[in-house]
């Protein structure tokens, strides 16, 4: 189910995107179905595998995403109409204004947004050093100024965003982003910069634009790609007009994309102010505590009262007060999510639903059962729950829990 797996293949590989998970889930899937479906729901969009797989076999696939980052890579590789000729001529414009940097290029493009972007006086730590930051402003200048067509400006905007982790002095490390070792010496050139941006273009993209300009589809999935927060913009969807949906929340893990994506975000200007940060973080699933939530009554479930009242009386402690609060609020949403997904679903439906077990206060949270008993509740029908993979534990953890946590793929009918 990992990413991993998509590190080669035509289109995924556009953007590594750690969460996502592979080509080949879903294809077992689209074998395993006693039909062919005739439209689909990914509520949690990401980078795009379901939707851009589903495309690849026909199926019209509805998406959401509030991320607009994940959104702009995702319609990205949705769209189905670039061709090898504009793309090297938009490349070659590119490459020109790019081999006569302007000295000023901070007056002509803004830095990122935020305290820690560039070294300033008196900083211990700083995101980009200067030939980096002015290296990745000359890209998105010449991009901004040379690609005038839509579709060709956000495919570029892409191919920058894939270098973007390299060019920083940050890696990404599970929940957020750390420095890497010897960064403060580890100096690219302005034009090792610009080199790693044409390389990208000159091969995975100009490739992947060659095969696909030779294989057209017949559906396209990127109009019925949306942003914005699924909880609210499920409702566009009509009415028992959806067959399966396939999909991987956030996991209960208190892991902010906003906060792992943050540099793309603000490089790309897609994020330029902490209140649209703030506002981002709200429209986010509760699966973390960026947000404060207040006080949340949990939905009326067993197991999770079970959950509630053993982390009440743990001795361990939490590095988060808030945690209870997200964790009834995350239950809220998936019922809230559940109920609309009952409603939207046509009689033989399929959800598959990938999600994982966390564990707060040495106490697991089995969010695979109690998502079932959300499905079963809302009026559809749990198959299986199907074991995929052990996850990464701390030895801590493991030890306190006595076992490892899981992920799994809940397979629930529409009966
Ligand atoms: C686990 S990732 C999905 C990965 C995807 N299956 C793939 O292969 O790329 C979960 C995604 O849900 C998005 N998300 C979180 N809250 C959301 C919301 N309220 N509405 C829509 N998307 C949301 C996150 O930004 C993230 O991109």
């Amino acid at each position: 189910m990992v990413f991993g797996k998509n590190k080669d293949v035509l289109v995924h590989r556009w953007y590594p995107f750690v969460e996502g998970y592979s080509k080949e889930f879903i294809e077992d899937i689209l074998q395993e179905l006693p039909f062919t479906p005739q439209c689909a729901l990914e509520p949690f969009c990401g980078s795009g595998t379901t939707p851009v797989e589903l495309q690849n076999h026909n199926i019209k696939c509805y998406s959401f995403e509030v991320s607009p980052f994940m959104h702009l890579l995702a319609k990205v590789k949705l769209e189905r109409t670039y061709d090898e000729t504009t793309l090297i001529r938009f490349r070659n414009k590119v490459s020109e204004s790019l081999a006569r940097p302007m000295p000023d290029i901070r007056k002509k493009e803004l830095i990122p947004f935020g305290d820690t972007v560039v070294c300033k006086d008196g900083m211990k730590k700083w995101n980009f050093h200067n030939s980096s930051l002015d290296g990745i402003l000359d890209i998105r200048y010449a991009i901004r100024t040379e690609v005038d067509d839509d579709r060709y400006y956000k495919l570029f905007t892409i191919a920058l965003s894939s270098i973007i982790l390299q060019a920083s002095n940050l890696f990404r490390n599970g929940k957020c982003l750390s420095y890497k070792k010897g960064w403060e010496t580890r100096i690219i050139s302005r034009d090792e910069i610009h080199r790693l941006f044409l390389n990208q273009l000159d091969t995975v993209i100009y490739e992947d634009v060659k095969t696909l300009s030779s294989q057209r589809a017949t559906v396209c999935n990127a109009d019925i790609c949306s942003f914005g927060d699924v909880r609210k913009s499920i409702e566009n969807v009509e009415d028992d007009s959806l067959d399966l949906i396939i999909t991987s929340p956030p996991y209960l893990n208190s892991r902010d994309y906003t906060d792992i994506y943050m540099l793309e975000l603000k490089v790309l200007q897609l994020l330029n102010s902490h209140e649209e940060l703030k506002e981002l973080r709200k429209s986010t699933l509760r699966s973390h505590v960026q947000v404060k939530y207040g006080d949340v009554r949990p939905i009326d479930n067993f197991r999770l009262g079970e959950c509630l009242s053993d982390m009440r009386k743990s001795d361990k402690k939490s590095w988060n007060s808030d945690i209870p609060n997200m964790v009834c609020g995350y239950f809220e949403d998936m019922q809230h999510l559940f109920m609309a997904f009952s409603r939207k679903m046509r009689k033989g439906g399929v959800i598959y639903f990938n999600v994982a077990n966390s564990a707060y206060f040495g106490v697991e949270v089995p969010v695979d059962m109690i998502i079932s008993d959300i499905a079963e509740d809302c009026g559809l029908k749990v198959r299986e729950i199907r074991k995929a993979r052990d996850i990464k534990t701390s030895p801590q953890q493991s030890k306190a829990l006595g076992k490892k946590l899981h992920e799994s793929v809940i397979v629930i009918d529409k009966k």
